[in-house]
């Protein structure tokens, strides 16, 4: 492992001190067209909660463990999520997990949630690893020192897998369609906290639904089209995401899902699914080509252990500073780096704050995990954070890039092993380079991803091996 004083040097983008003192009203407007987090003061960063007041309203960032727990779990009903955060979702995703009302969330969560355990995330593993060896062969063909933006790559990847795991035999047709519709909702995902104030948030939304509708259309057909031909095969479909989607009864009531409920999961699934992996990626390709050492460090394991070879699940725990280098750059660039905003119900209190009815309230895992009180030289990228006991000594809600209670990431089992596959496949073959130059700016769009893409410069570590061959 690395000296940590060599890297304490290293500047990494968008992670200057924040600022002393909180940003006029334009500077905070000019904010939202990137990442809107710089701009959050010092105090935010010290203290157990801020206030974040303008003239549009105020938000109460809570950031500290004990009140992040009282807002995500224990105290859970009275913190819903914030109405117009709820419409916005609603307008691309209709009622999937991430907008659907209280109770409808509840019985699609229990449905949905065996998909998602960690037996059947492991039946995903082979797919997620042909698809990246498939993709290694894709960057084999390329030429020596070849560019290529990688935040593009990782998300044309990402989409492969959750087409393939999630809709199996479907896969190649729904992702022709997902591609599109998926980067044109991305590109209109300006969401920030100007779409929760009460003046100006219904109308931007609005807008943005309009627009997401139209082209939604070629990918809701598709869709519909693959529902009614599971419905019609039931005992041949694949036993895939969809096909369980498409039986699923609840066992309390035994109502199962009707087809507008199947397509808005089956959206929610595919955003969710594919741009946070995407961008976790994108992320750690960055800070491995500014840290060498760790770099280093995560080639020596994957020799030793894999030498080669392609990896299985079984190799996973065989692999922990692989995954500890993806959790320390979840921490430094959270994928989602504010959790939904919730809106408070009834008087409560949090960190000795008195919280009023209406009150809106933000959980962010950029601030936490760059909170004075519980990271040590927070904007240093340290893997070593993650080692084995060290996680334990932390309290459970300072480090929270899938969120936390009841509303945690479906996927995050799911995530961390497509993760580390990926990872364990491209990096024993390839390192990446920053290309010389590139200026990487951060920006908020929901996910935090690099504003102008993430251009880099493709080095080989090994010949490639000849095809069908077990090696990498
Ligand atoms: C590194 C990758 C990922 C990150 C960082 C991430 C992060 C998050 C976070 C922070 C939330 C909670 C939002 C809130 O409380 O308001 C969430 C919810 C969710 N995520 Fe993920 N996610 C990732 C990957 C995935 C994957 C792979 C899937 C599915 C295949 C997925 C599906 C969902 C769904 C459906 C929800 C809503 C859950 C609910 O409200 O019941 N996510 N995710």
């Amino acid at each position: 492992m690395t000296t940590p004083a060599i890297q304490s040097k290293k500047n990494l983008a968008g992670l200057a001190p924040p600022p002393q003192k909180p940003a006029s009203l334009l500077a905070t407007v000019r904010a939202t067209k990137g990442n809107f987090f710089e701009i959050i003061p010092l105090a935010a960063y010290e203290q157990p909660y801020y206030l974040w007041k303008s003239m549009l309203g105020s938000v109460l960032m809570v950031n500290d463990p004990e009140g992040v727990r009282r807002v995500l779990l224990d105290n859970v009903a009275n913190y819903p999520k914030n109405e117009m955060e709820i419409k916005f979702f609603s307008a691309m995703f209709g009622e999937g997990l991430l907008s659907a009302p209280g109770p409808k969330w509840r019985a699609h969560r229990k449905v949905m949630a065996p998909s998602f355990g960690t037996r059947t995330v492991e039946s995903y593993a082979p797919a997620m690893v042909e698809t990246t060896v498939a993709f290694a062969h894709q960057w084999d063909a390329l030429p020596d020192l070849a560019e290529m933006d990688i935040a593009a790559q990782m998300k044309a990847l990402t989409l492969k897998i959750i087409c393939r795991t999630m809709f199996s035999s479907d896969a190649e047709e729904l992702a022709a369609h997902a591609g599109e519709a998926l980067e044109f909702a991305q590109a209109s995902l300006e969401f920030g906290l100007l779409d929760i104030l009460p003046l100006i948030g219904p109308r931007r939304i609005k807008r943005k639904e309009e627009a997401i509708r139209t082209h939604f259309k070629g990918m809701d057909a598709a869709i519909y089209r693959l529902i009614g031909e599971r419905e019609k095969i039931r005992h041949e479909a694949p036993q895939d995401f969809l096909t369980r989607l498409v039986a699923a009864k609840d066992p309390d009531d035994g109502v199962g899902l009707n087809a507008t409920e199947v397509r808005d999961e089956v959206i929610t699934i595919f955003m969710a699914g594919h741009e946070t992996t995407a961008v976790t990626m994108t992320w750690v390709w960055y800070l491995l080509s500014q840290h060498p050492g760790e770099e280093a460090t995560l080639h020596q394991e994957l020799d030793t252990v894999l030498g080669g070879r392609i990896p299985t699940v079984e190799d996973l725990p065989n692999l922990p500073y692989t995954r500890m280098v993806i959790e320390e750059a979840m921490r430094v660039y959270p994928p989602a780096p504010g959790i939904s905003m919730r809106e408070a119900k009834e008087a409560d209190e949090l960190c000795g704050f008195k919280v009023t009815p209406g009150q809106q309230v933000m959980v962010s895992p950029w601030i936490m995990h760059r909170h004075r009180r519980l990271w040590d030289d927070p904007e240093r990228f340290d893997p070593t954070r993650f080692a084995e006991g060290s996680s334990e000594k932390r309290p459970r809600f300072a480090y929270l890039p899938f969120g936390g209670g009841p509303r945690v990431c479906i996927g995050a089992t799911l995530a961390m092993t497509e993760a580390i596959l990926i990872l364990a496949v491209l990096a024993q073959r390839f390192r990446l380079r920053l290309k010389d130059g590139h200026d990487v700016k951060l920006q908020t769009r929901i996910t935090l991803r690099p504003k102008n893409g993430m251009m880099t410069i493709l080095e080989r570590r090994r010949p490639a091996p000849a095809r069908g061959d077990a090696t990498i």
